[in-house]
């Protein structure tokens, strides 16, 4: 059944601003929204400064906006002044909304008022029948995810619990399932038989933007490999699920993260970049690590034997979201020595999949050259979706496909729990690289190419 509210607890925060209000429009535009809006927050704005923010912030993020859909979503919405921790925010909540039959409420807020904010809206009758979507980070380590579900559980049944990854929002993560079980081609191939190793990267060339204080308390692992790397892991390496309902879908998952080995600790490299510890709200003896590299395995019957090389970091070269599926050589080397095929989807901006192929390299001689096939997603079909776009609609539709669910949460932070108890060292670095030296010596021979270092060997082969 579809949401005819909609309450924004952090309507004045970042979140909101950066994110929600443009999928927002997005959403009003296409003619899919249509429900009140009420934005939660303590900050004591107007009704009139909380628009002109709602504005400022669609305007600067859709530079062609159209003022009818812009206008339709200024109308719909409308500010509730109040304290998170006064019961009296609630009760003016709870009777703005008495007429509607099934709000979605969705707090984007820090993560420590996610039990208590739900208490509230229980205490005042409305998780009854509401919808709960909670951002990210769902706990910090195993025991206080447990503990976190713990208190929802005790508040709201699974099914109206709604934990976004906005990873999961992303076409071009999702298109990792489409290209593995609906092209004949590879499915055959996806395994240790064929695979030589994968290889994940998540950099971003920005450091830590302002947010000092959070980040120093989360550090990248907690950040985005326990959610955003191991969900693009799962849906690389899962099995195909018996059909696209979210209930398949997830047992799957939580199939392959249980086949995850436990990760030795000599496989892990922690890294900081140079001048961390001067940023605002960051202790000056902290070792929260901004750059983190691994190498797994999946001990399972299709991965067993397959490494498989993760890494994230704050400060590197170049923003990229990419993955590296690297094939083994062919059993003779007929040709002379030649480079194993590989298929490079392109996650992030520009996304799209390259997959290198070796062809006869023109003259006398049968000797091989590369060459790629590539396919640029937005060339062939124009604009993506944004990810908050689909999860806000689909949180307002009921549908829990592109969220998580609360077994794989745990177990990825299980998978880590080692890691994040006894962390090695961190390994200084400086800012503009792929993080320590260390890390680069995870993958024999080094990491494969990535970004526009790849896009340019790309070009040379063309
Ligand atoms: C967030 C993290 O969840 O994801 C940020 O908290 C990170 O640190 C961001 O920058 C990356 O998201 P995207 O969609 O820009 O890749």
């Amino acid at each position: 059944m579809k949401a005819d509210a909609l309450v924004l607890f952090g309507a004045t925060g970042d979140l909101a601003k950066k994110k929600l209000f443009p999928a927002l429009y997005d959403l009003e535009d296409l003619g899919e929204l249509d429900v009140q809006i009420f934005g939660v927050a303590s900050s004591k704005w107007t009704q009139e400064v909380f628009k002109e923010n709602v504005e400022q912030a669609v305007r600067a993020r859709k530079p062609d906006v159209d003022e009818a859909a812009l206008g339709k979503l200024l109308n719909e919405m409308q500010l509730i002044v109040g304290d998170y921790e006064d019961p009296q925010t609630f009760v003016a909540l709870a009777e703005a909304i008495k007429d509607f039959k099934l709000p979605v409420i969705y707090l984007a807020i820090a993560p420590e008022y996610f039990a208590r904010i739900t208490e509230a809206l229980a205490t005042v009758g409305i998780t009854r029948r509401a919808r709960v979507v909670v951002e990210k980070p769902f706990g910090r380590d195993l025991e206080s995810a447990k503990a976190l579900d713990l208190e929802l559980k005790k508040l709201l049944p699974e099914e109206q619990i709604y934990r976004i990854d906005h990873y999961l929002g992303k076409e071009a993560v999702e298109d990792l399932l489409v290209f593995r079980f609906a092209n004949t081609l590879f499915e055959p191939v996806w395994n240790r038989n064929y695979v030589s190793n994968i290889q994940i990267t998540m950099a971003e060339s920005f450091g830590i933007d302002g947010r000092g204080k959070f980040y120093d308390g989360v550090g990248a692992t907690r950040d985005v490999l326990q959610n955003h790397i191991l969900q693009v892991l799962t849906m690389l390496t899962m099995e195909p699920p018996i059909d696209m309902g979210s209930d398949a879908m997830q047992n799957e998952k939580m199939k392959v993260l249980s086949a995850i080995r436990d990760i030795n600790k000599t496989d892990v490299v922690r890294g900081q970049f140079e001048g961390f510890l001067d940023e605002d709200g960051v202790a000056q003896n902290s070792d929260t690590e901004t750059f983190v590299a691994m190498k797994l395995f999946i001990d399972n019957w299709r991965w067993a034997g397959v490494p498989i090389y993760l890494r994230t970091g704050k400060k590197m070269p170049e923003t990229v979201l990419e993955v590296i599926v690297e094939f083994k050589q062919p059993p003779r080397a007929l040709f002379g020595k030649s480079q194993s095929n590989q298929v490079r989807f392109r996650l992030g901006a520009k996304d799209g999949v390259d997959i290198s192929l070796q062809a006869k390299k023109p003259g006398t001689k049968l000797v091989t050259e590369t060459v790629d096939l590539s396919v640029e997603f937005v060339a062939e079909f124009g604009d993506r979706q944004g990810p908050y776009e689909r999860l806000l609609r689909a949180a307002m539709l009921g549908d829990h496909f592109r969220f998580t669910r609360i077994d794989s949460v745990l177990h990825s932070w299980q998978i880590l729990e080692d890691l994040l108890k006894n962390p090695n060292p961190v390994i200084q670095y400086e800012g503009g690289t792929w993080g320590p030296a260390e890390a680069q010596d995870l993958v024999p021979g080094g990491w494969a190419p990535v970004g526009s270092e790849a896009d340019s060997l790309k070009d040379l082969h063309q």
